[in-house]
């Protein structure tokens, strides 16, 4: 993975696990009482600490990075036999993996959510001008933090996530944009915007 953002909420101020409100606003719509969450990529300062759960409920976190109270490494990692999800969450994750690996890793969350399950995916938007200039920071970033080898950033608008999704077995797909901090009216707005794509099976 090379040398990350890692879990600094300093730099995922815009995610919308960092904001009450949005995680609030998940848990009413996709998690019921008792429910189950695997948060890929996410710590233990994130949705689990900002999350009020339903009774019963429970957050599986998968990431590969020290310290941030993480149950497992990888998703891969999770054993067959560990009850399905009822919501799964890849936050500002996918721009530290490749086209196939990433597809490989939606399709192997597919098989670990419940039948009704939701598929929650948040990444910085890559497109317009404030895209262009995260993309422009991101690179000159990891080239500081790390030059002889730097972290190589991955950027996918909606329509690539919407179109790996399709290909990882998500039939139903929808825009969520609603959910992030910057439609929830969080002030001042984070930058660089996410986008939000809801898949079920
Ligand atoms: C920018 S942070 C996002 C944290 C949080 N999800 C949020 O939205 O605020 C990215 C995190 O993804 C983790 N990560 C990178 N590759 C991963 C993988 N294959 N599986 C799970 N987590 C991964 C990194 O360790 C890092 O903690």
């Amino acid at each position: 993975m090379g040398t990350g953002f890692g879990g600094n909420p300093i730099y995922n101020r815009a995610s919308p696990s960092s904001h009450v409100r949005c995680v609030d606003a998940i848990i009413r719509e996709f998690l019921p009482k008792g429910g189950r969450v695997l948060d890929i990529g996410g710590t233990e300062a994130g949705f689990r600490s900002q999350a009020a759960l339903p009774a019963g409920s429970t957050v599986v976190i998968a990431n590969p990075e020290r310290g941030v109270g993480a149950d497992y490494r990888y998703v891969s990692d999770i054993p067959p036999r560990v009850e399905r999800f009822d919501l799964a969450m890849l936050f500002g994750v996918m721009m530290y993996l490749e086209r196939e690996p990433l597809v490989g890793l939606m399709a192997d969350v597919r098989r670990r959510l419940k039948p009704r399950g939701t598929f929650l995916v948040a990444e910085p938007n890559p497109e317009g001008v404030v895209g262009a200039a995260e993309i422009l920071a991101k690179t000159i970033y990891a080239a500081i933090k790390s030059f002889w080898d730097p972290t190589k950033f991955n950027f996918y608008t909606v329509a690539d996530t919407k179109g790996m999704l399709r290909e990882a077995g998500f039939p139903n797909i929808a825009e969520r944009s609603d959910l992030t901090p910057n439609r929830m009216g969080i002030f001042p707005p984070p930058q660089p915007p996410y986008y939000v794509v809801a898949a079920r099976i």
